[in-house]
């Protein structure tokens, strides 16, 4: 039975519950339901894996253009909205995403593996040696910012920096006025026009090059979006890889059965990467608004009306999973739509299940034993699912451990 009021916006459901039922009883008694918290504006939720897939993919109906995540009050503008790559719609994002593409062609992603394993290794290599680890912020945060730092060619501590205000700007809902986020985003803006500057006289292959020369190649690129599109695609390798192989860290201490298929050699590690991203999806929720009138799941939707969607249910959606509650690394097909779909459908997926098959590998040959050192916590968020903290207690490999 579905409960009177649902609680999907409250933090608490995620810091410490399990939404999984609510999700479940949603997909199996109302797929698309209108969802009015008490304080802040209401939407659609979509729980079901087919109404789900048609808003991803529907993109005339529903926009990207006024937002793709949910917001207290959504009738105030999003930030970056109609100028960054996410937020918004063909015939724009066509030009825009052909511009950013550039950069992830499969010449480029077999240069980043070597890439990869040069900073997956040696952070494996150093919980191993201190024999415990924080794994969420010594490991799985770390992985995003160097491979950031990479795309946009600047130290790690830039990109450090960048996350930090970025992380201001999009906690402008809990501050007082906002002053904080506005000064953060000013901040960041100033130091991309710097990069931008610098690619200018003397480009290279990162991103922010790639914008410069699509701007000269005639894009018909403005500054400020080639700017607002550099810090959409650094942001979205920070949180979805960190909450990724955190997420998967922790589904396989869950699961020793898996865990010891993997480590074994039974398990491969690039099927086992989509099983983790099935069940630990990074993005709970994707929203849009529907631009004109439309029929969903049984449900009217109004031109106007905000429509989200819960990837973490449609995911494990009965109909097309079968046993979706089940963690299984040898899970085939695998159709989870963790990476979105149709044309927002992530830029960086090639790179992401890249850079987690070699986590996996790493940790698979680098580790002995791993057991949780305490208990982990979540994340008390219904827009990035993940964990703030987990602790773990690490052993060398039994064939490079010092003989007694
Ligand atoms: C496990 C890691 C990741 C996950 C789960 C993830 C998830 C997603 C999702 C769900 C979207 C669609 C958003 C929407 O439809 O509104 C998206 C878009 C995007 N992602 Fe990722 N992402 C990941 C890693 C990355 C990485 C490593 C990069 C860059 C190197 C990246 C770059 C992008 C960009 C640029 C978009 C916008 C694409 C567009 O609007 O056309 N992502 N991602």
């Amino acid at each position: 039975m579905l409960p009177e009021t649902l609680t999907l916006t409250d933090p608490r459901l995620y810091a410490t519950g399990d939404p999984h039922p609510l999700w479940r009883a949603l997909r199996r008694e109302e797929p698309v339901r209108w969802h009015q918290p008490a304080d802040a504006s209401g939407f659609w939720a979509v729980t079901g894996y087919e109404p789900g897939l048609r808003v991803l993919q529907e993109w005339e109906i529903f926009s990207s253009a006024q937002g793709t995540m949910l917001r207290r009050d959504l009738t105030e503008p999003y930030p970056g909205a109609g100028k960054m790559l996410a937020l918004t719609d063909p015939p724009r994002h066509t030009v825009l995403r052909r511009a950013v593409g550039r950069l992830f062609t499969p010449r480029s992603l077999a240069r980043l593996e070597g890439k990869a394993r040069s900073i997956v290794r040696p952070l494996v290599a150093d919980a191993v040696a201190a024999g415990h680890c924080d794994f969420a912020t010594d490991v799985a945060a770390r992985i995003p910012l160097a491979l950031a730092a990479d795309l946009l060619g600047v130290p790690v501590e830039d990109v450090s920096k960048v996350a930090a205000a970025a992380a201001r700007i999009s906690s402008r809902d809990q501050d007082d006025g906002g002053l904080d986020a506005r000064i953060a985003h000013l901040e960041l803006l100033d130091y991309y026009s710097q990069v931008m500057e610098s690619r200018r006289a003397n480009p290279g292959d990162d991103l922010m090059s790639a914008l410069v020369v699509a701007q000269a190649d005639g894009a018909g690129l403005t500054d400020e979006e080639a700017i607002l599109t550099c810090d959409n695609v650094i942001v979205a390798v920070g949180d979805t890889t960190r909450a990724a192989a955190a997420g998967g860290m922790l589904a396989l201490l869950e699961h020793p059965d898996q865990w010891a298929a993997l480590k074994s050699g039974l398990a491969d590690p690039a099927r086992a990467v989509d099983e983790i991203l099935r069940w630990a999806p990074p993005a709970t929720h994707l929203l849009r608004t529907a631009v004109r009138d439309t029929d969903l799941g049984g449900q009217h939707i109004a031109a106007g009306d905000p429509v989200t969607v819960w990837i973490p249910s449609l995911n494990r959606d009965e109909s097309v999973f079968g046993d979706g509650d089940v963690f299984r690394l040898d899970r085939t097909p695998n159709r989870h739509l963790t990476f979105g779909g149709g044309v927002h459908f992530c830029l960086g997926a090639a790179l992401a299940r890249l850079v987690l098959r070699v986590l996996l590998e790493e940790l698979v040959t680098g580790t002995g034993d791993i057991a949780l050192a305490g208990e982990p916590r979540r994340l008390a968020s219904y827009t990035v699912g993940g964990l703030a903290a987990l602790p773990l207690r690490l052993t060398a490999p039994a064939a490079s451990a010092p003989a007694t």
